[in-house]
């Protein structure tokens, strides 16, 4: 803050405008400053008190519109027209020494930076900050005025495979979103807890280990535990499907029987074996013993678990992803399901119904409809499960938001959970509110190459390969890049990942190979292509940061430099929004517009031909612009390159 006001006192002002009963950061973001200011120029004018006059400036779509304009309406000044009252604001604002006379058009007054002391304002925060810049750490923590107060927790679920399962582009969707929403709320200032809640509970893992002693072998296992686990698991369904095949069969064949008066008891006989010693059955024993606790049957179960989690670990770190937790649906203990259940019944929420029980959430709200919490059997189910999770989570971590990153075929199922828990009261509704599921649309067509994908690996790898292809088809620059096989698995990887994160995340859209990762248009390899573009500059440029620091900024005076650096001073207000949005769209959106204003750019401010000092300021201001990209890449989990 000294350092801020020292600079603010250069350019003409006493001290950094700050609203004091409003929460503005003026030393990460600079343009809340320029509101500041504004708000304050624009009170006695208007009448309006500073502190409402600072929420209602907007941000403008273009920059041709301005750098922020006021909505006149929103003022709510009673008597006049908002179009006269624009062009008065206009003309009464008086001279300030960081914008221009503003600009009335229609009901809108538009206020443009001043170049110069912008570029001072902004330019060598970002140098100072560097990766951290743009973020602020202090929207996370309990009193955001007070960067001493505790940091506020929440829990990211995401990702949440199924053991012995693909996974499917609703998993990789999950894992994308939730990645990027992790690291946005640490830049944030929050304390993140990653976790990944495996489907590794239920029947179908007793089918598993039925499976295993049939057809596993302990070194495929070892070798590729997921890979492995999913065979086993379809040649074992393969044998439960032509068992339930054959029942079906043979009780056709005894109403025929019957229907001609003969004996049946063979076929009775068959299909009485098959319900006792087929693969279900043992499946249903195998799970109960597991579910009873047995040591014996759960000891090769947390094996597959435990190997499986060693692979998906590998495959996680190369999207950049870490998890602080491995939960899982088999985690859940029954005590708290138990008293979860025991809430239910006293309440009156849930009823029984034929043996199961269920609760009727149409009381409610009509389309939440029934849900199921007990089997007939006594077993517990998916939401049964959830509801526990959800508790103990809680309990374990004293979360101030918990986040669930669900596809939105699961819409219904977290609404079911979240009015469970609401109606239950107390401490479970406590934890209802506290909640969000986070959804988003389906991938269509996700089939890679090979067409064999059913593994985030196998994906990651078709996509790396295929990038592969289009690198060698430019030979010239092929034969320079030094591992290309690396630079095409990163660049694979980011072709992946930005092509989900390219809009709204409720869309659906279409897994095209072929225009993720092309060069050309709005993709993760155009991104990083822009971003090794600006490392070669610095790398030709030969610049030392200290050398950069002493940049004279007043060189910087050509449109299309104006225009990058208030671009670049767009940065902290993007990813303020970014939270608001909860949308990786916002950030792509903004770097795509930012490096497209930097590629119209390269021409007139060449950095090798200019002289020495205007050579100096251009390559500080490109090592600004690579590293608001790089700031935003690293947000979204993609890895920039400098080479490629
Ligand atoms: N494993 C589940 C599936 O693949 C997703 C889990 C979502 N999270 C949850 N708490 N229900 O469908």
């Amino acid at each position: 803050m000294e350092q801020l006001t020292a600079s603010i006192k250069t350019l003409g002002l006493d001290e950094v405008p700050q609203l004091s009963n409003l929460t503005t950061f003026p030393t990460y973001n600079q343009v809340d400053i320029y509101r500041a200011h504004v708000a304050e120029l624009l009170a006695p004018i208007t009448g309006v008190a500073a502190e409402q006059i600072y929420p209602v400036l907007q941000w403008t779509q273009v920059l041709d519109y301005g750098d922020f304009m006021l909505p006149v309406p929103a003022l709510r000044i009673k008597g006049k027209k908002p179009d006269a009252l624009a062009q008065e604001i206009k003309e009464k604002f008086p001279e300030s020494p960081l914008v221009l006379p503003p600009v009335a058009e229609k009901t809108f007054v538009r206020f443009f930076f001043k170049p110069d002391p912008l570029a001072k304002l902004v330019l060598p925060s970002i140098l100072k900050n560097s990766t951290k810049y743009g973020f602020n750490p202090n929207l996370g923590l309990k009193d955001p005025k007070d960067p001493s107060s505790e940091k506020k927790k929440m829990i990211i679920e995401f990702s949440s495979p199924n053991i012995a399962k693909p996974f499917h582009a609703g998993h990789l969707r999950s894992t994308i979103i939730g990645g990027f929403l992790s690291n946005l709320y640490e830049a944030a200032g929050w304390d993140v807890v990653r976790m990944n809640y495996l489907g590794d509970w239920g029947k179908q893992y007793g089918v598993l280990a039925i499976g295993f002693e049939k057809f596993g072998s302990d070194e495929a296992l070892e070798a590729n535990p997921i890979g492995h686990l999913y065979e086993v698991y379809v040649k074992v369904s393969a044998i439960a499907h032509d068992e339930a095949e054959q029942v079906k069969a043979l009780k056709a064949k005894i109403v025929e029987l019957e229907g001609k008066n003969e004996s049946v008891v063979e076929q009775q006989a068959e299909i009485e074996r098959i319900e006792k010693e087929g693969i279900d059955q043992q499946a249903r024993d195998y799970f109960k013993r597991m579910a009873d606790g047995e040591k014996d049957a759960l000891g090769i179960w947390a094996r597959f678990r435990d190997l499986s989690i060693v692979k998906y670990k590998q495959t996680y770190a190369r999207l950049n992803i870490t998890y602080d937790d491995y939960s899982g649906e088999s985690q859940v203990k029954n005590e708290s399901m138990e008293a979860a259940a025991k809430v239910l019944a006293e309440k009156k929420i849930s009823e029984q119904s034929e043996g199961a029980v269920l609760v009727d959430l149409t009381k409610y709200q009509k389309k939440l409809g029934k849900a199921l919490v007990k089997k007939r059997d006594g077993t517990t189910l998916y939401l049964t499960r959830d509801i526990g999770a959800a508790v103990e989570r809680d309990q374990k971590y004293h979360f101030d938001k918990m986040i669930y990153v669900v596809a939105s075929q699961q819409d219904l199922h977290l609404a079911q959970l979240f009015k469970i828990l609401e109606v239950m009261g107390d401490e479970y509704a406590e934890v209802a509110k506290k909640c969000q599921h986070i959804n988003f649309g389906m991938v269509l067509g996700m089939s890679t190459r090979k067409g064999t994908a059913k593994f985030l690996d196998d994906i990651l790898r078709d996509v790396g390969e295929k990038m592969h292809d289009v690198m060698r088809s430019n030979e010239g620059k092929y034969v320079q890049v030094e591992n290309p096989e690396q630079t095409a698995d990163t660049l694979g990887i980011s072709a992946v990942m930005v092509q989900d994160m390219s809009g709204k995340r409720i869309n659906n859209y279409e897994f095209d190979i072929n225009r993720m990762t092309s060069f050309e248009g709005d993709t993760g390899p155009y991104l990083q292509y822009a971003h090794a573009r600006l490392c070669s500059i610095a790398r030709k440029a030969e610049f030392t940061p200290e050398q950069l620091a002493t940049a004279d900024w007043s060189l910087l005076t050509e449109k299309h430099a104006v225009d990058v650096i208030r671009s670049l001073a767009q940065w902290p207000d993007t990813f303020t929004n970014t939270i608001k949005t909860q949308e990786p769209v916002t950030v792509l959106t903004y770097l795509f517009k930012m490096t497209h204003m930097l590629s119209s750019s390269y021409e007139q401010l060449n950095v090798m031909k200019a002289e020495p000092e205007v050579k100096k300021a251009r390559a500080a201001l490109y090592e600004c612009a690579r590293q608001v990209l790089y700031n935003g890449m690293r947000l979204l989990g993609l890895n920039p390159v400098e080479r490629m």
